[in-house]
């Protein structure tokens, strides 16, 4: 996996009675797991407490990418950080204080993660740049897979990509990527893509990743 383009598949919608199974499915095609951490407080939908989310981190064959949608995130995603996972994405809607707790989340060895909400501009997280690995541009209402893309959240990706300028900052995106909306992600900025029901709903989720990629590869080349 050399290219600049990641796809990191969402589990949201794999069967969660045989995760290790389904992760098995995907894992040497992937770049990281996307695991999805819901609370039923910051979004109305719950999947894994800490100690569950931990133990799927540290038994997964690659690298884990948590994105934490939890209230009061600041010292949890210090915690994931720490129990190795290997990317953490905070929302700026649920931490307090976003600086701090990006910086914490580097000194631990993690790559730091900010993502917004449909509804929440970028233009005000310009200031914490520096802290950042990873932008999280949501193309769907955080909580559920299955929804469909947001094409409406291209114009964010636009603006977060330009602010990004030629920091080596991942852009990722969220919701409802699939062979029919990954491209447009990507000429919008997008170089980092999760994927859930794309993936786990198809026949075959490995051969569908390897899709997403050449989709995206060949969009990129054509640039
Ligand atoms: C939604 C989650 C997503 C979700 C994506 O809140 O953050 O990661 O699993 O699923 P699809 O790809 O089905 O939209
Ligand atoms: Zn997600």
């Amino acid at each position: 996996m050399t290219s600049d383009i990641r796809i990191t598949p969402s589990i949201l919608n794999a069967d969660f009675s045989h995760l290790k199974d389904e992760i098995a499915k995907i894992s040497s095609v992937s770049d990281f797991i996307h695991l999805d951490v819901m609370d039923n407080v910051f979004v109305p939908n719950f999947t894994f407490d800490f100690e569950s989310a931990a133990k799927i981190i540290q038994e997964c064959p690659i690298p884990v990418d948590s994105h934490l949608m939890v209230a009061d995130v600041d010292e949890i995603a210090v915690r994931y950080a720490e129990i190795g996972s290997a990317s953490v994405t905070i929302h700026a809607e649920a931490t307090r204080d976003i600086p701090t707790t990006l910086k914490r989340i580097r000194a631990h060895g993690a790559r730091a993660a900010l993502a917004v909400k449909p509804g929440t501009d970028i233009d005000a997280y310009g200031d914490v740049i520096e802290d950042v690995d990873m932008f999280l541009i949501m193309t769907v209402e955080p909580g559920f897979g299955g929804q469909k893309f947001m094409d409406s959240m291209m114009v964010k990706v636009r603006k977060t990509r330009k602010m990004i300028g030629s920091r080596p900052i991942w852009l990722q995106v969220d919701g409802g990527i699939s062979l029919d909306t990954i491209d447009i992600a990507l000429e919008a900025g997008a170089d980092t893509f999760v994927a859930g029901s794309a993936v786990f709903r198809a026949e075959d989720p490995a051969k569908m990743v390897i899709a997403l990629r050449e989709r995206a590869d060949s969009s990129k080349l054509g640039q």
